[in-house]
């Protein structure tokens, strides 16, 4: 049996940069010698891709309850960790995972207002017990975030998706229930200064990686 593989989780609002470092933090685990499966949340199996369309997609005709927001956010990892996440793991992959189960504290939690407890519940039911070795929480103002994805907006991106268009008042619940995530467990989350240049953003997370991922590399 090899060795169980690592879980790597990227976390932040919109527009902090977790696309741009995802591709960077897997060549630098990559330059060590490990496989990485590098993927996302909702989605990540085309199943759970097809549930990520129905929780983004914006309709002013049937506005989507948020219990039901919530389920679906799980259903989509549910099929996600049978599907790749466990899989790659247990053969001894690495997974890093544009967004996870802290995403849904913050957006279904902080954003929409569902109580921790019962997102837990559905964490415990889901999960059994895994979770992230490691997250990268990538912090930053939110209205110097919302200024970075006007422009990727502009310059020929997609609309924006059903919790784009929320308002700043969300985003700021969002960025607290996230720094409240990282506040209750240190020792998984280690939170980014995001609002830097991409080297600066960069500097910091090559050191955090030093610091906790390099003990955990084959030798
Ligand atoms: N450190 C940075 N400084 C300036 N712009 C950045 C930085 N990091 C990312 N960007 C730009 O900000 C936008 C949002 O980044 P992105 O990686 O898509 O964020 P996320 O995936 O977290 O929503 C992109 O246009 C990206 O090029
Ligand atoms: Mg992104």
């Amino acid at each position: 049996m090899p060795q169980r593989g690592r879980f790597i989780t990227l976390e932040g609002g919109e527009g902090v940069g977790k696309s741009t470092n995802l591709a960077w933090v897997a060549d630098w685990l990559a330059a060590r010698g490990v496989e990485v499966v590098r993927t996302r949340e909702p989605g990540g199996t085309s199943r759970a891709e097809a549930i990520r369309q129905l929780l983004l997609a914006p309709s002013a005709e049937e506005p989507l309850d948020s219990d039901a927001e919530l389920l679906l956010v799980f259903a989509a990892r549910a099929q996600h960790l049978a599907r790749c996440i466990r899989p790659a793991l247990a053969r001894g992959a690495w997974v890093l995972c544009d967004r996870f189960t802290d995403a849904t504290f913050a957006y279904q939690g902080g954003g929409r207002g569902i109580a921790a407890e019962r997102i837990a519940e559905l964490e415990a039911f889901v999960q059994q017990g895994l979770e992230p070795d490691l997250t990268l929480l990538l912090d930053m103002p939110v209205a110097a975030a919302q200024q970075r994805l006007q422009s990727r907006l502009t310059s020929g991106g997609a609309a924006r998706d059903r919790f784009e268009q929320e308002q700043q008042r969300f985003f700021e619940a969002v960025r607290e229930a996230y720094l409240a995530r990282a506040e209750a467990a240190p020792a998984r989350v280690a939170v980014v200064d995001a609002d830097a240049p991409l080297e600066g953003v960069r500097e910091r997370l090559a050191e955090v990686l030093e610091e906790r991922v390099a003990p955990w590399l084959p030798q």
